[in-house]
């Protein structure tokens, strides 16, 4: 089956009530039927609360699915999804490798978290290879990507530096949020873990938190389940089932945001005011090739340099803007704009641009409407 049909059948509801979706169930107590199975739950019943129930499962099971992978976690934020997968693969005295991109807060959390407990961070260029092998000393137990990259859309060689990761015993783990594991599949490339944050795509209406890490090697997939439990990892049933409901329509609603996206791209391209287009689905993108290998479309996120150098002009021409909404997150069905500059931390030298960078979040309204939103704002601001 193709992903668009799975997409209507996972993970839903398994009961003989014909019920279509997973139910929300809520528990924190579930009693055991007697004494004798209270410390022996026959496999697959649930004895407490915090493992989940029926709509926690159904996201799990669709989201391993989908990826192909051997466990999910569900965690209450993308942000936790990358904290988690990190946690699960590394001890005192390691070191992860990073990509240069990676989301700023998972940045934080390697530099000021992770270092209070004995493990070190370096990061790579946002463009990695092969060339990594070069960095790989006997302290490294995990390489963390993101590709694209969410504000600069740099793409690792991602069958590379898994294929070398494995030979080094070194875990994989990459943020796949752009893909929504659907457009890209890092599993299959050979990556240990896919790391999601489920509050953007596959969420979809920008009322949600939660994410999710995806294992697909056996022993990655211990590690990680092991971590989930010691840490005491939960998602509400209550947003698992929004999360559910959000991937029934995602392929639709990555194709549509996806395809609007690069239209306006192809449009800003062709503005005065406009420099560098980032965006890995057009041919002048320098990881376009990596793109074309490894996704089967774009999403609807991507950036672009505004040939203005002073905050205020950027700002100015936000302001301007009806239809792009001015906030944080993607993904959602509305359009979204941000100015990025502020965000933008790097250590391995990436990341140089002219202008002001900017990130536009397509989401489902007309492209044309969106183009004329854009029309209107950069004639406000009359660049030389
Ligand atoms: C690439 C990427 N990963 C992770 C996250 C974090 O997700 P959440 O906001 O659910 O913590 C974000 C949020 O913007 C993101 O852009």
């Amino acid at each position: 089956m193709k992903d668009a049909t799975r997409l209507t059948r996972l993970g839903r509801a398994h009961g003989e009530r014909g019920l279509v979706n997973a139910p929300v169930e809520r528990a924190s107590t579930i009693l055991a039927p007697s004494a004798g199975e209270l410390y022996n739950a026959p496999p697959g019943r649930p004895h407490y609360g915090r493992v989940g129930m029926a709509t926690q499962s159904g996201l799990r099971e669709a989201l391993c699915d989908l990826q192909g992978g051997q466990h999910c976690a569900l965690t209450s934020s993308g942000l936790q999804a990358n904290a988690l997968a990190v946690l699960s693969a590394v001890e005192a005295g390691g070191t992860v490798l990073a990509a240069d991109c990676i989301y700023g807060p998972v940045r934080g959390f390697l530099l000021q978290t992770l270092k209070r407990f004995g493990v070190e961070v370096r990061f790579v260029s946002s463009r990695a290879g092969g060339d990594i092998e070069a960095q790989l000393d006997d302290s490294v137990q995990a390489i963390l990507l993101e590709s694209p990259g969410s504000l600069t859309m740099e793409i690792q060689d991602l069958e590379a530096i898994a294929s070398i990761a494995r030979e080094h015993g070194v875990t994989t783990i990459i943020d796949d949020t752009w893909s929504a594991g659907l457009t890209m599949k890092p599993l299959e490339l050979g990556i240990d873990l896919a790391a999601q944050a489920l509050t953007k795509y596959i969420g979809g209406h920008s009322d949600v938190m939660l994410g999710a890490v995806v294992a697909g090697s056996e022993q990655a997939a211990k590690r990680l389940a092991d971590t989930e439990r010691t840490l005491g990892m939960f998602a509400s049933p209550d947003d698992a089932f929004l999360v559910l409901r959000g991937l029934r329509t995602l392929e639709m609603r990555m194709q549509k945001s996806g395809a609007s996206g690069l239209q306006i791209a192809d449009w800003l391209a062709t503005r005065p005011e406009i420099g560098r287009i980032y965006h890995p689905a057009r041919p002048d993108h320098e990881d376009h090739e990596r793109y074309k290998r490894w996704f089967t479309g774009p999403a609807g996120l991507f950036s672009f340099e505004l040939l203005v150098d002073d905050v205020p002009r950027a700002e100015h021409f936000m302001d301007q803007l009806k239809l792009f909404g001015i906030g944080y997150s993607w993904g959602g069905y509305e359009s979204l704009i941000i100015h990025c500059d502020p965000q933008l931390r790097r250590s391995a030298g990436d990341g140089v641009h002219s202008g002001t960078l900017m990130r536009l979040a397509v989401g489902l309204e007309d492209p044309e409407d969106l183009i004329g939103d854009l029309e209107r704002g950069l004639a406000a601001i009359s660049v030389g």
